[in-house]
Parts: structure tokens; C-alpha cells; sequence
């Protein structure tokens, strides 16, 4: 059986807006990685909370009903991002699910690999 898809765009700092799919269960990552999406340096550390150059920065709404919360690890690696708001997240922790059909992120305009 197929799974479902869904649909995320991603904003980048210039305005570009770039639309993906990924399946339920991938992480904002792996659509990143699967749809070979261009943002430099994205997903350093390959989803292995040691780097926060996964920083995506949501709309309050979509921040507040995500179901999983931030871990204090990454909300650790969160503090070592530039940029950070309220309402960012790491990529590599937002597994999609299908109430997230048609979430928009930002991509913040600076990538800090904080392992560097
Ligand atoms: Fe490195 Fe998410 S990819 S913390």
C-alpha cells in the first residue's frame, strides 16, 4: 500500500517558495534529503540533534498544534541556532502526519553548524 503524501513548502529567506512531499512518518529532513531541495549546509549532522543546521521556523498555529513538543535536547541545539524565534524547531524532529498537510516552514536566513 502507498502511503499518504503530504505537501510542505518551504520558504527560504529570499522569498523562494519551494513545495515538497513526504510521506507520513519522514521527518522535515528527509524532505529536505528525498526532494534533493537545495538549502546549504541543511541537515549537517544528518538528523542526529548535533548540529541545528535544521532550523525551520513555523507559524505560531502550526507551532502550537504540532503533536510532538521539543525535546530538551533540542532545545539545547535550538540555542545554538542564529536567528532563533519562538516558534522554531529543528527539521529532524518534525515527523509529517497528516494533519500537517500543507504546513509552510521558513528557512531561516543564516545556517549555523553548531558542531563548527
Ligand atoms: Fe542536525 Fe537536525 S539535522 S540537528
Amino acid at each position: 500500500l502507498n502511503k499518504k503524501e503530504v505537501e510542505i513548502t518551504f520558504v527560504k529567506a529570499n522569498g523562494e517558495r519551494i513545495k515538497a512531499k513526504g510521506k507520513i512518518g519522514d521527518s522535515l529532513l528527509d524532505v529536505v534529503v528525498n526532494n534533493n531541495i537545495d538549502l546549504d549546509g541543511f541537515g549537517a549532522c544528518e538528523g542526529t540533534l548535533t548540529c541545528s543546521t535544521c532550523h525551520l521556523i513555523l507559524k505560531p498555529g502550526d507551532y502550537e498544534s504540532l503533536p510532538d513538543k521539543p525535546t530538551d535536547e533540542e532545545l539545547d541545539m535550538l540555542d545554538l541556532a542564529y536567528d532563533l524565534t519562538d516558534t522554531s524547531r529543528l527539521g529532524c524532529q518534525i515527523y509529517l502526519s497528516e494533519k500537517l498537510d500543507g504546513l509552510e516552514v521558513k528557512v531561516p536566513a543564516t545556517i549555523n553548524d553548531a558542531r563548527s
